[in-house]
């Protein structure tokens, strides 16, 4: 019989893995883990419960709606890790500014978190797949002081844990600490994640784009090439791809890290940097890819090289299989030699 593993059991195995005082990324993942479990039954309700779907009628610091969920999910990821005390700190994308935690033990977490508590929002009220997004840091400020915003702009390089929950088919969680990524699926007759998905990698090449071509008259000449590229027929190179774009960041990277292909969210004349957001969206994501032998840049550079100025500041994203992020690197560059 099969050996079945669950997520528990999986980061003690791989304690070695974490380069820091044992159980410390236990505590940290058994937080996301219960959290996860708790969004998760809301989300299978939605609809059923009155109170969890629809709009809170107020808006982010992003200038975005905020949907129940998202309020929902964001409060329970920080309830829950603030019961771990692991976390001297938390950054989200539904908080104005980082929340750091002035009692004694807060002060004393060695650790701060950056997520994205509900990716996809607009994907809630239509039972589409959402997720939840996480990149956790060690602190660089002194351990028993409150943590400070330095904490939380750190290159994506200094992660030392990055994942995501996919509420899709099936829950998921997928997570790496520099060594590999490996995938959970969440069993609710147990209540338990098995690893269902080890040493995850992502396909050289893939078939697959993903972009809002709704976007198109905005964006750069460069950016229209890549896209027509994909669409031109070679069956050399598999073209034309498949165009393929849920609106959930999380649902259209797991399908891309499974199957092979690109996402792009491209700066464009309406909105210069894109829309995603360097830290707790496209860092983790970035780490995440690049373990599974892929690559994620904002066209010209490395994600994960970027050094943040400010906690939700957007950058553009290119993310997903190797050969095709560097064919639109390419282009970028104005190398229109490739489209041939
Ligand atoms: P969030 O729901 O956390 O704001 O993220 C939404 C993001 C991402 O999940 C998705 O790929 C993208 O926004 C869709 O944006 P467009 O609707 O502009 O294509
Ligand atoms: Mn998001
Ligand atoms: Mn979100």
């Amino acid at each position: 019989m099969k050996s079945i593993t669950t997520l528990g059991e999986f980061i003690i195995q791989r304690q070695k893995d974490f380069p820091y005082a044992k159980g410390e990324l236990s505590r940290l993942f058994s937080a996301i883990r219960l959290a996860a479990k708790v969004v998760n039954s809301q989300i299978n309700k939605a609809g059923l419960v009155d109170n969890i779907m629809g709009s809170m009628g107020q808006e982010n610091v992003q200038g975005e709606e905020q949907k129940k969920l998202d309020v929902y999910a964001n409060d329970l990821f920080i309830k829950s890790l603030m019961a771990r005390n692991e976390v001297c700190g938390i950054a989200s994308e539904e908080e104005d500014s980082y929340i750091s935690f002035s009692d004694e033990v807060g002060r004393s977490g060695k650790y701060i978190i950056l997520m994205d508590p509900l990716d996809g929002s607009s994907n809630i009220d239509v039972n589409v797949s959402i997720g939840t997004i996480f990149a956790i840091y060690r602190r660089i400020s002194p351990v028993g002081t409150e943590a400070t915003l330095d904490d939380f702009l750190q290159p994506g390089t200094e992660q030392v844990a990055a994942g995501y929950v996919i509420f899709g088919s099936s829950t998921m969680l997928v997570y790496s600490t520099g060594n590999g990524v490996n995938g959970f699926t969440f069993d609710p007759t147990v209540g338990v994640f098995y690893l269902s998905h080890p040493d995850m990698t992502i396909p050289d090449e893939g078939k697959i784009y993903s972009i809002n071509e709704g976007n198109y008259s905005y964006f750069s000449e460069e950016v229209k090439a890549y896209i027509d590229y994909c669409k031109q027929p070679d069956p050399a190179t598999n073209r034309p791809y498949s165009g393929r774009y849920i609106g959930s960041l999380v649902a259209d990277f797991h399908r891309n890290l499974l199957k092979g292909g690109i996402y792009m969210y491209p700066g464009s004349s309406k909105a210069p940097n894109g829309k995603l957001r360097l830290l707790y969206e496209s860092n983790p994501l970035a780490l995440l890819v690049e373990q599974a032998g892929g690559k994620a840049s904002d066209g010209h550079q490395r994600i994960l090289e970027i050094v943040p100025t400010e906690l939700h500041q957007r950058a553009p994203l290119f993310i997903g299989s190797t050969s095709m992020v560097e064919q639109v690197e390419r282009l970028l560059k104005g190398d229109r030699g490739q489209t041939a």
